[in-house]
């Protein structure tokens, strides 16, 4: 056996995770308290921070009203590892969001704050849920980190 053995090198398991958040996620914490709770978003994402430092993940967030800019990001964060998408309103009727879900790679796992389907009947409707790996509805931020749970 060769006397000068080197242990391998070790490989990163650090999973890249990108959070991006649709419209009017920016307005959380005074956001209809009663659906959405109190937190802001820049408070939920720092909780999840904090959460999830256990476990091997570096996180990233991103949030826009707009829905091109959604479906750059979504482009942009392909070469992560995966990608938890709050689509907000958008989740119901954007195909181009579907589409930019469909053309990437990476997993991407939709999340709700509320439970969509205890709400009005136009929430039932998901455009992006047949394209995404799974969707986690009403758990409020913990939606979220049950998400980046599951891509790790
Ligand atoms: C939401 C649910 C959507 O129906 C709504 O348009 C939102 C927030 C949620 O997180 O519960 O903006 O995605």
């Amino acid at each position: 056996m060769d006397s000068a053995y080197a242990p391998p090198a070790k490989v990163s398991t650090v999973k890249k995770i990108a959070i991006i958040n649709g419209p009017n996620l920016n307005k959380l914490g005074e956001r209809e308290p009663s659906v959405y709770g109190q937190d802001t978003l820049e408070g939920i994402n720092e909780w999840l921070a904090l959460e999830s430092s256990t476990l091997e993940v570096e996180l990233s967030f991103f949030q826009s009203n707009v829905e091109g800019e959604i479906v750059t990001a979504l482009h942009q964060f392909d070469s992560s590892d995966g990608i938890v998408l709050n689509a907000g309103g958008y989740t119901h009727y954007s195909i181009a969001i579907r589409d930019a879900i469909s053309a990437i790679s990476a997993p991407v796992v939709e999340v709700h704050l509320s439970n969509v389907y205890a709400r009005e009947d136009f929430r039932h409707i998901s455009a992006i849920a047949p394209v995404c790996k799974g969707s986690i509805s009403g758990f409020g931020k913990n939606s979220y980190l049950l998400a980046i749970r599951s891509l790790t």
